[in-house]
């Protein structure tokens, strides 16, 4: 905690696998405090996104990174009442709901773990959250990005259960899904996350661990808050 200024961390690092529910508590966590929300995912989401859309082979490291270098990745607050958290623009483009699609899904978790494309893209997400008020989700926060964040959190849960709240998130936004197809895909982008050599996932040493297993969207929030406060 930075106690020299404040009471309340400036810096907050929520870090875990995929649907955690880092997203949903880190915007709710971000509202409450009046402090900017920047989930470092939609960054990864959007290279990966044009890069199958200009017909890069996601396999090639040096074309996409090289992409990932020249890109212009823009996150706004949301313009829209459509059940987006914020804008995502490249290159001036909204496709906010393009990077939530299933071939991004499939292919994002190639793309982060080329060395070009993290360089790229955590230098940016590192000068935005060293000017602090910020709520900072994703992977490697608390461990690469932003080491000295006051409050570092690692939000887990089983793949199952995971698979089951992204499942009913696509639904209930009138969506159409299958939750196997969706438990293989994060149980692959978990192993690959986890496995890659830079910045893999993993909870910081000083990371408080919050497993949501047994516990609601709700009951998560307040034990947030309470390390928060
Ligand atoms: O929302 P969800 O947990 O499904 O994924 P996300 O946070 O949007 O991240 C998508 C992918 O981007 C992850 O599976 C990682 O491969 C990558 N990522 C990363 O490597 N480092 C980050 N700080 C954030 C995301």
């Amino acid at each position: 905690m930075n106690k020299v200024t404040s009471q309340i961390p400036s810096i907050i690092a929520i870090d875990g696998p995929a649907a955690s529910g880092k997203s949903t508590i880190g915007l709710r966590l971000a509202k409450t405090l009046g402090y900017l929300f920047f989930d470092t995912g939609v960054m990864y989401r959007a290279i990966t996104w044009l890069a199958l859309q200009r017909g890069i082979d996601i396999h090639d490291e040096a074309a996409v990174s090289a992409l990932a270098e020249e890109t212009q990745i823009d996150v706004a607050p949301a313009s829209k009442p459509d059940g987006r958290a914020c804008d995502v623009l490249v290159n001036g483009q909204d496709i906010t709901w393009e990077v939530r699609s299933r071939s991004v899904d499939a292919n994002v978790s190639i793309v982060a773990a080329y060395g070009g494309v993290r360089r790229a893209l955590s230098q940016q997400q590192r000068r935005v959250g060293q000017r602090g008020n910020i709520v900072m989700v994703g992977r490697d926060i608390g461990t690469v990005v932003l080491p000295e964040a006051d409050l570092k959190i690692y939000l887990d849960a089983t793949a199952e259960e995971r698979a089951r709240r992204r499942y009913d998130e696509i639904i209930a936004r009138g969506g159409k899904t299958d939750y196997d197809g969706i438990l293989k895909r994060v149980i692959e982008r978990d192993h690959i996350d986890s496995t890659r050599d830079m910045a893999p996932l993993k909870a910081a040493e000083d990371a408080v661990v919050l497993n949501s297993d047994q516990l609601n969207e709700d009951q998560v929030f307040e034990r947030v808050l309470a390390l928060v406060k």
